[in-house]
């Protein structure tokens, strides 16, 4: 199948082969890294802009390593020092560079639905680093590869998420992801942390971690967003670790090759600790390198779709 996307908004709107095309177009670019000249023509000519108006480590570098690789120029734009503080929309601010002659936006905004307003409003790309609780397709695309990587196919496989639920874009996307795939996906947490109606989506739910754990064959591990958490309706730090917390006593009782992901930054004590985190079952880096190859993969298909007839709007 072809890719006739100019934007990436989310794993809701896709196929199971619209994903599956992602993951083998990053397949096919993952040996690149290991090159000693770790680079290629296929965006040569074309500039990405990095516009994130939350903080990140691994989404924006990984972007930024992702489109150089493919030869793009690329620029950040940082928006605590940005005509942003001057009160500029993210429209206004999209449209001007859009008038700048750049081809790729990635966004990241803590309003959900930001990156699909910005897409109808503008005719070059735009990808959805994150936006609010809603999605952050490209980490679920990440994690799926590294999942594919490890176990060899997606359908049939049993994947536990746990943490906070309530507050995370990362287990929507992988929830939509996964589930389109045939995996068996189960989130838990507790009560306050599991949003109503989490069953449509096609997820399991339950509230009690060693059952989470029994089965499952990777086990994806979310951090507290203490930050997004207006209502203070977090349980104390100790009490989820002693509750919630993935530590090796309690991965005693899971599946010895169960392998333990985690979205990053990593809040060591409070969902995980250290010794699991940088233990063998840990694949964790190995997700942070992968995203490369998974974005590298979504930028080459979502400027080759506008290359071919303009790329068709996401809705
Ligand atoms: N996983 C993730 O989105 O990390 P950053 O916030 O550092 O980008």
């Amino acid at each position: 199948m072809a890719w006739i996307r100019k934007d990436l908004l989310g794993l809701e709107d896709l196929s199971r082969e619209e994903i599956e095309l992602i993951l083998t177009t990053a397949e096919s670019f993952k040996e690149i890294s290991t090159r000693e000249i770790k680079k290629v023509p296929a965006l040569r000519g074309k500039t990405v802009v990095n516009l994130f108006y939350e903080p990140s480590t691994r989404t924006r570098v990984s972007f930024e390593v992702a489109a150089k690789r493919l030869s793009a120029d690329v620029i950040n734009i940082a928006t605590e020092t940005s005509s942003v503080r001057k009160g500029e929309t993210l429209i206004d601010t999209g449209k001007n560079i859009q008038a700048l002659k750049a081809d790729i936006i990635v966004v990241r905004h803590n309003c959900s639905g930001a990156a699909t307003m910005l897409a109808r409003h503008l005719d070059i790309s735009v990808v959805n680093a994150g936006d609010g609780w809603h999605e952050h397709p490209t980490q679920a695309l990440l994690d799926i590869f590294t999942l594919k990587e490890k176990f060899g196919r997606i359908a049939g496989l049993k994947v536990s998420i746990v943490g906070d639920i309530a507050h995370s874009r990362v287990a929507r996307s992988n929830i939509w992801g996964l589930t389109k795939l045939g995996a068996e996906v189960t989130v838990c947490a507790p009560k306050m942390l599991i949003p109503e109606g989490i069953e449509k989506m096609g997820a399991r739910v339950t509230y009690d971690i060693d059952e989470a754990l029994k089965e499952a064959e990777a086990v994806n591990v979310l951090r507290m967003q203490f930050e997004r958490d207006e209502k203070a309706a977090f349980p104390q730090q100790l009490e989820y670790f002693k509750q919630y917390g993935i530590t090796t006593q309690r991965l005693k009782k899971a599946k010895k090759k169960i392998i333990v992901m985690h979205p990053g930054p990593i809040n060591r004590g409070i969902e995980i600790s250290s010794e699991i985190a940088d233990g063998e079952n840990s694949v964790i880096l190995e997700q942070v390198t992968n995203g490369i190859a998974v974005r590298m993969g979504v930028l080459f298909l979502v400027a080759q779709a506008r290359d071919n007839n303009g790329g068709n709007h996401t809705d």
